[in-house]
């Protein structure tokens, strides 16, 4: 409810805000046929959550929100859900895009270019522009994206800089590999949430994760709440993150 998230927010330490929190929106297909919906009813119901988690992220102060929106893997789904899915997407990011331009959120899709229908990456990439200005909270939607084709994106730009000398191979780190990456120049997640039930990362952030802290609900994605939100940074923030160190 409205009023359990209010009155959770001043239980958050704003000195140990995760600066970049990455969500694997599950369980809208299951949302639906509970509902006694066709499958894609639980996407379009998972869009008024992700807007919610927008506000609520901008209320917070969080710097990062990543939402997983569209694998390389959900490609293997009917065409009628591809399809359905891909629309709704933009859609959703063209119908709100001037509130969010307006409220300071600067907006980017993280994922591959191929296979998107022709035309896809240049209306988002006009639709995007004004909010590129912007700095209050950075909201990436993973569309397209896999984390191992990023990998293999990254080694290929890396290997043609080396092909060509502009890289000496001796000089290849830990941080030319996220320079990279899509999420280049951005920190990498502090909190990883997963709804459904599921445990399991699958494909996200794979490189970006290594010291994340996972919080997992059982929570199909259309009825993930504020207040549940605010919970999981609750519970990250009582967690000792030791990034392998001993102190
Ligand atoms: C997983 O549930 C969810 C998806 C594959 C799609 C998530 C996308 C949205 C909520 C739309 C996002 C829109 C914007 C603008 C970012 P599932 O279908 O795998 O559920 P199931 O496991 O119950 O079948």
């Amino acid at each position: 409810m409205e009023s359990d998230y209010k009155d959770l927010i001043p239980q958050l330490d704003k000195e140990k805000l995760p600066q970049h929190i990455a969500i694997i929106m599950d369980g809208n297909g299951r949302w639906a046929q509970a509902h006694k919906m066709k499958r894609v009813n639980g996407h379009k119901a998972g869009v008024k959550v992700v807007k919610q988690m927008v506000e609520t992220a901008r209320e917070i102060g969080l710097k990062y929100l990543t939402v997983y929106a569209f694998s390389t893997e959900n490609w293997g789904r009917s065409d009628y859900e591809v399809n359905y899915l891909l629309k709704l997407i933009l859609d959703s990011l063209i119908n709100e895009i001037d509130e969010l331009t307006n409220n300071g959120v600067n907006i980017h899709f993280l994922g591959s270019k191929e296979r998107l229908p022709k035309g896809y990456e240049k209306k988002v990439e006009e639709n995007c522009r004004r909010s590129w200005e912007n700095s209050e909270l950075f909201l990436n939607v993973a569309m397209n994206y896999g984390g191992r084709q990023e990998l293999v994106e990254a080694v290929k730009k890396i290997a043609a800089s080396a092909v060509s000398g502009e890289l000496a191979i001796a000089d290849i780190d830990g941080n030319t590999i996220s320079d990279n990456l899509y999420t280049a120049g951005m920190p990498d997640p502090d909190l990883i949430i997963r709804t459904s039930g599921e445990i399991r990362l699958s494909n996200y952030l794979i490189w970006q994760s290594t010291y994340a802290e996972f919080w997992f609900t059982e929570t199909l994605w259309p009825d993930f709440t504020r207040s549940e939100f605010i919970q999981a940074i609750i519970d990250y923030q009582n967690r000792k993150r030791r990034f392998g160190k001993r102190k």
